[in-house]
């Protein structure tokens, strides 16, 4: 039974403040979660709610934080911990507004992450196994997405696009992700280095992006890869958020870098020859979310070929999902728990999306902390894949550790490998 909910402020790795939520219960078990923060925002993702005005660039959370200890307590002191649906919806209650503007999706999503976390320690369990238990689902270590350089709005768009990621399918244990991970980043930097062009990092630890063009990126990234000893497009494939809502709306893209505007037939095809040239074995947001022609076109054209994955396009949303599997938008989900703004809703989307035979991948925001709940979310869920930034930056880190930390327990075997992607040209 819950005895207490209280919420206080926590800084991220932006240096922004953020709402932390410990969830007591009446037998002394305790769950506590913090809530990320995004940049590259979906407009119909759950809001954050800040104070505005001049202190803390307008960041402050101490309304949140009012809905925390507030309303949200009331409703939940006297719960049984164990009935997470109802613990979500009686925060929804709270808050019909579609976007959670009156609670604030950062009050919801860490007071529900936090509840999940006490509910795991009250059955003293593991949260992976907790998550795998409570939704009937088989756990299995993800296949990690991890960013090589930042972009976009995580690298004041230095380049146009947001992330250059590889993902290893190839490997056979999660271990072995970490270590490929690590020769190529650092062979990225190298090259870097070599050119004159280490910069240091972008938001999520990845090389900051000092490149002429968006291909130079892709350049070196295959360089890098190859730099590492593997050859690209075998056990490591190169993963892309054009993240296009961020250059572009109403189908008109403007690529800064190229100084050049473009309409969404011709972003589609510029994407398209990348897929030719380059070892790309998946794409997120790559129109704008406002371009639901743009994105059943871009997937009738290469669905079969790649992974095609909405975030901003999709914003974590059940409905939203199943509407873009009619429309034939997509084939695979970015599964942010803040855009939902509760575990029920996000858990709902990521088996909204498998069910219909879709990809689903967890994922951090750009700020972030150590909060390591979407690595157990993840496994405990199962079949998917984790995107968390890059290999360096212990607010990225921490979440690949636990990973391992969760190895330990589950064992080597249980890493999921190449599968999510088995409907894409790897598989
Ligand atoms: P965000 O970016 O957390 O800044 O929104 C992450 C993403 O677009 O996947
Ligand atoms: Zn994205």
């Amino acid at each position: 039974i819950i005895s207490s909910v209280k919420g206080r402020r926590v800084w991220d790795s932006r240096g922004h403040p953020t709402v932390e939520v410990d969830v007591i219960l009446n037998n002394g078990a305790f769950g506590r979660a913090i809530a990320p923060a995004g940049a590259s925002r979906g407009t119909r993702e759950a809001i954050d709610l800040r104070d505005g005005g001049n202190a803390l660039r307008g960041k402050d959370v101490s309304q949140a934080l009012q809905s925390v200890n507030g309303p949200i307590a009331k409703a939940l002191v006297g719960r049984d911990v164990s009935d997470q649906a109802g613990a979500d919806a009686a925060m929804l209650a709270l808050d019909p507004s579609p976007l959670k503007e009156t609670l604030g999706g950062n009050a919801t999503v860490a007071t529900s992450l936090a509840v999940l976390h006490a509910a795991a320690s009250d059955v003293q369990k593991p949260l992976w196994q907790h998550v795998s238990d409570h939704y009937s689902t088989k756990p299995s270590l993800p296949l990690p997405e991890i960013q090589i350089f930042g972009g976009g709005a995580h690298a004041g768009r230095r380049v146009d696009i947001q992330d250059f990621m590889i993902m290893v399918p190839g490997a056979s244990t999660f271990n072995e992700v970490m270590e490929i991970t690590n020769e190529v980043y650092f062979a990225a930097g190298d090259i870097m280095a070599r050119k004159g062009k280490l910069a240091g990092v972008a938001d999520e630890g990845g090389w900051w992006p000092m490149f002429d063009s968006n291909e130079e990126a892709l350049e070196t990234l295959v360089a890098a890869i190859e730099k590492a000893g593997e050859k690209p497009g075998e056990r490591v494939v190169i993963s892309l958020d054009i993240a296009a809502s961020e250059f572009g709306k109403n189908g008109t893209y403007r690529l800064a870098l190229d100084d050049r505007s473009m309409d969404s037939a011709a972003l589609i095809d510029m994407l398209g020859g990348w897929l030719d040239a380059y070892p790309i074995a998946s794409i997120e947001d790559p129109v704008g979310e406002d371009d639901v022609q743009g994105m059943v076109e871009f997937t009738r054209r290469f669905g079969e070929q790649v992974q095609i994955i909405g975030d901003d396009y999709l914003v974590t949303n059940a409905d939203l999902v199943k509407e873009a599997a009619h429309v034939g938008a997509c084939n695979a989900v970015l599964v942010k728990v803040n855009q939902a703004g509760t575990v029920s809703e996000s858990i709902d989307t990521f088996k909204a999306a498998t069910a219909q035979g879709w990809g689903a991948v967890v994922s951090a925001r750009s700020g972030e902390t150590e909060d390591t709940s979407i690595s157990h979310l993840s496994t405990g869920l199962g079949g998917g894949q984790l995107k968390v930034g890059s290999f360096t930056r212990s607010e990225r880190m921490v979440k690949w550790n636990e990973c391992l930390r969760i190895q330990d327990v589950l064992g080597e075997q249980s890493f999921v490998g190449g599968a999510p992607l088995a409907n894409t040209w790897w598989g």
